[in-house]
């Protein structure tokens, strides 16, 4: 429309003007809001922007192939792709209490980050998907107390001895729904744009106890099944109501991994397998959450797909449990 393709244009440049011949570094997640500061800087500064890919090895399955393939097909940026799977598998080994986990991943971020920044010539700015409500909330997010640490605000950032860099947040005045309107009109596909919540700590806080490859493959194999049937399921009441917020919509929906094993049956053989815990809520703002009251053929479908298709795994349990008492997140 005319005036997102004029808020495009003034966002443009605004940057160019900012960043004049310099570089710009940008921490991209996958995540909506760094996505669209990663097209929007494309199309401003192309490849003066380097966009840092931290891999820990913790995103669901196939995404690091599919923000990999955005940002090197789609957007003529430079895109480095920091493969550091194997330092957090040997950070995480020992650790189960989640505040620790969260906070081991949050420090590797920065310190992989600034390992790649500090070895690029005349980076002047850090790009960040800082938006409206971040400011307003500080960074201090009351989510039961779990920070936020990649979008901490800005002046929590963890600069190393002698390093600065000077901010860029074209998004600081935009809410969330505009940010994925300005998405698309920049040309990002819909699973990004319109991508669900997912906490920067990955699935290391949908893994309860320590986390393993062998949990890691398990509970990406469930997860991507659950995604898959209840992505069809908000798409068929997308489809018949119009509207991408509709209260029957599911908000937020992923597999949890208990350290737990139990008895089940499969042709004549007893297995002691691990259950899948299946967590689906509605919500606005996370603050608080409404299980979902899914139809009994769609947790049919998750059920049997997932113990049929996921070896490792023989039950699947549906968490109903609100927020509060509960939290979305088992950790
Ligand atoms: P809880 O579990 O507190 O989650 O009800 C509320 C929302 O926040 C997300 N979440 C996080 N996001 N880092 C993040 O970036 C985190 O450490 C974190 N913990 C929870 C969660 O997915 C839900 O949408």
């Amino acid at each position: 429309s005319w005036t997102m393709d004029s808020i495009i244009e003034d966002s443009v440049a605004a940057i160019r003007e900012q960043v004049g011949a310099n570089r710009v570094i940008l921490g991209l997640s996958g995540g909506v809001d760094s996505s669209v500061v990663a097209a929007l800087c494309a199309r401003a500064i192309g490849k003066q922007l380097t966009c840092v890919f931290v891999n820990h090895g913790l995103l669901r399955k196939n995404e690091p192939e599919e923000v990999e393939e955005v940002f090197t097909k789609q957007f003529d940026v430079d895109f480095v792709h920091v493969h550091a799977e194997d330092r957090y598998a040997a950070l995480l080994a020992d650790v189960v209490e989640p505040e620790q986990k969260r906070r081991i991943i949050g420090s590797q971020f920065w310190k992989e980050f600034f390992s790649v920044a500090q070895d690029l010539d005349g980076v002047k700015f850090l790009a960040q998907g800082t938006i409206y409500p971040d400011i307003i909330e500080s960074g201090a997010r009351k989510t039961g107390g779990k920070a936020s640490t990649i979008k901490s605000h800005h002046n929590l950032i963890p600069f190393p001895e002698g390093v600065h860099f000077d901010l860029i947040e074209p998004l600081d005045h935009f809410f969330k729904d505009e940010v994925r309107a300005l998405g698309t009109a920049l040309g990002l596909p819909d699973h990004i744009v319109h991508r669900q919540p997912f906490p920067g700590p990955g699935l290391a806080i949908r893994i309860i106890g320590t986390v393993t490859r062998e949990k890691l493959e398990i509970l990406k194999n469930a997860d991507a099944i659950v995604r898959e049937e209840l992505d069809a399921y908000n798409a068929r009441i997308f489809e018949e109501t119009g509207d991408r917020n509709s209260e029957r919509s599911v908000w937020q929906y992923f597999a949890v991994l208990p350290d737990i094993k139990s008895v089940g049956v499969m042709g004549d053989e007893r297995t002691y397998a691990y259950p899948i815990i299946l967590r689906a809520v509605e919500s606005s703002d996370a603050m608080t959450a409404d299980w979902a009251k899914l139809p009994y053929e769609v947790l049919e479908r998750v059920s049997g797909r997932i113990v049929a298709e996921v070896p490792g795994v023989n039950r699947v349990a549906y968490d109903i449990t609100s927020k509060p008492p509960a939290t979305i997140e088992w950790e």
